[in-house]
């Protein structure tokens, strides 16, 4: 295994505004449909400008290559767009993507661009090519080669219009933006869509207090190798009913814990993002946070969920996961954790934290020598997942790797958490 060790300290925390929006299938949708959807996500309950919205194809249902009618929707509702042409068929398919989008630029002028903040060429086309979409049955995929040349062709096709300067990229899974055969499409993308959903991950401990975990993970694994370019989440959610999917249960309770632990770190990190869905009734699993307009669990970004802690820290508990790989937390007291064959090592300080609402980051330090296992260690440390060992602190109650965590508003002299990560690619 390679020791490069990579740091990857908590993001940019006072970054605020930030695209928030969700995703919207084309199917069995036109004008009406897009424009109450977008009216009913800007307003939700608890949930502040949600605002933007992620479209897979360019193409009108039902048409050969009209411009999709969330284009008009979007322009009466004020919804900024993140534009997608779907890939995964053949050129000429893809002709008729380009197409529309030649057809909506020249059609809607100016209204049209403002509300652009990128254009996806494909998505998760190869995720449906690796072993694990084969395995799952998950479609017709797309070569990277491929995609890397409709991104060059969506590239001319702005080339000189009001679109010109919007980024282009591509959406896909965290594992296929690791597999080197795809570092070509990483180069040749302004932005990377992330799809990251850890109630899907069944071969990883990914029961619900574990799935800000692995959302993180996999988001500090892209951002290893996404050579600088930023990352979207373009799709993330918990469904609320469905069957369970190894230790991930389908339940309101816990997609309201992954939304506070998920959606409300990705706002107070300043990450884009379209969260999985407005709405999908009658869909198992389900993954829409509401019904008839209405959220099924509370929206509101709770300071106090979840991953912060509760009171104030200067010292950290720390663990050891797999060889190479350390995850340390702050927050209140202290513990030291051993996993079977695994050696802690790891220590760090917090930084004083301010209230008001005002994200924070505290520096750490951290390493660890690890062997994989599994057990329990002193001082609250657990050691589980496939060999990885995550520590939580007592009163701290989760870690994140890599997540920057925000200052609890109403209460004074709190703790701020900051999470080192380091891991051997
Ligand atoms: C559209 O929304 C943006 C924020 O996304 C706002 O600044 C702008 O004033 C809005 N425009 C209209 C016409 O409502
Ligand atoms: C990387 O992707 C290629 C092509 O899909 C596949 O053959 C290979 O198994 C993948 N590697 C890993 C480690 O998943
Ligand atoms: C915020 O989350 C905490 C911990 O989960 C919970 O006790 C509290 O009731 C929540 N507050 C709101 C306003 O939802
Ligand atoms: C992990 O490290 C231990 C101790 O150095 C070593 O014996 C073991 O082979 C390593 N395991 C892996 C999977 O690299």
């Amino acid at each position: 295994m390679k020791s490069s060790i990579l740091a990857i300290l908590g993001g940019a925390s006072t970054a605020l505004a930030a695209i928030k929006g969700f995703n919207y299938a084309s199917q069995g949708q036109s004008y009406d449909g897009f424009a109450s959807q977008f009216k009913t996500a800007a307003s939700l309950a608890g949930a502040n400008d949600f605002t933007s919205a992620r479209l897979y194809t360019m193409i009108q249902e039902g048409t050969t290559n009209t411009p999709i009618d969330a284009i008009q929707a979007a322009i009466d509702t004020n919804t900024t767009l993140l534009l997608g042409l779907w890939a995964s068929v053949d050129q000429a398919s893809f002709d008729n993507e380009i197409s529309a989008l030649k057809s909506a630029i020249q059609q809607y002028g100016s209204s049209f661009a403002d509300l652009v903040v990128g254009i996806s060429v494909g998505s998760e086309d190869l995720y449906r090519i690796s072993a694990t979409g084969i395995a799952a049955g998950s479609g017709v995929g797309q070569s990277p080669d491929t995609l890397v040349d409709y991104i060059g062709q969506v590239r001319d096709t702005i080339k000189g219009t009001s679109l010109a300067s919007k980024p282009v990229g591509h959406v896909d899974t965290w594992n296929v933006y690791v597999n080197e055969t795809n570092f070509n499409v990483i180069s040749s993308c302004d932005f990377l869509g992330l799809d990251e959903y850890p109630y899907f991950q069944t071969t990883d401990s990914n029961s619900i207090d574990n799935g800000g975990f692995l959302f993180f993970q996999a988001y500090d694994r892209v951002a290893a190798v996404a050579q600088g370019k930023p990352i979207w989440i373009t799709e993330a959610g918990w469904p609320t009913s469905g069957p369970a999917s190894n230790l991930a249960v389908a339940s309101v309770d816990n997609a309201e814990i992954f939304w506070q632990d998920v959606a409300c770190a990705l706002e107070n990190r300043g990450i884009n993002f379209w969260w999985y869905i407005l709405a999908d009734a009658g869909a198992s699993p389900s993954f829409g946070v509401s019904d008839n307009g209405t959220p099924l669990y509370n929206l509101a970004c709770n300071a106090t969920a979840g991953y912060t802690s509760t009171s104030s820290a200067s010292t950290s508990t720390a663990t050891a996961s797999k060889n190479g790989t350390s995850t340390a937390s702050h927050g209140s007291g202290s513990g030291s954790g051993s996993a079977t064959l695994t050696t802690v090592t790891a220590s760090g300080t917090a930084g004083a934290g301010t209230s008001g609402g005002i994200p924070q980051v505290a520096t750490a330090t951290a390493s660890a020598t690890a062997a994989g296992g599994s057990g329990t260690g002193a001082g609250g440390a657990t050691a589980s997942q496939n060999g990885d060992a995550t520590g939580t602190n007592p009163v701290a109650t989760s870690t994140f790797t890599g997540a920057a965590v925000k200052a609890q508003g109403s209460m004074a002299g709190l703790a701020i958490g900051a999470l080192f990560a380091a891991f051997a690619l």
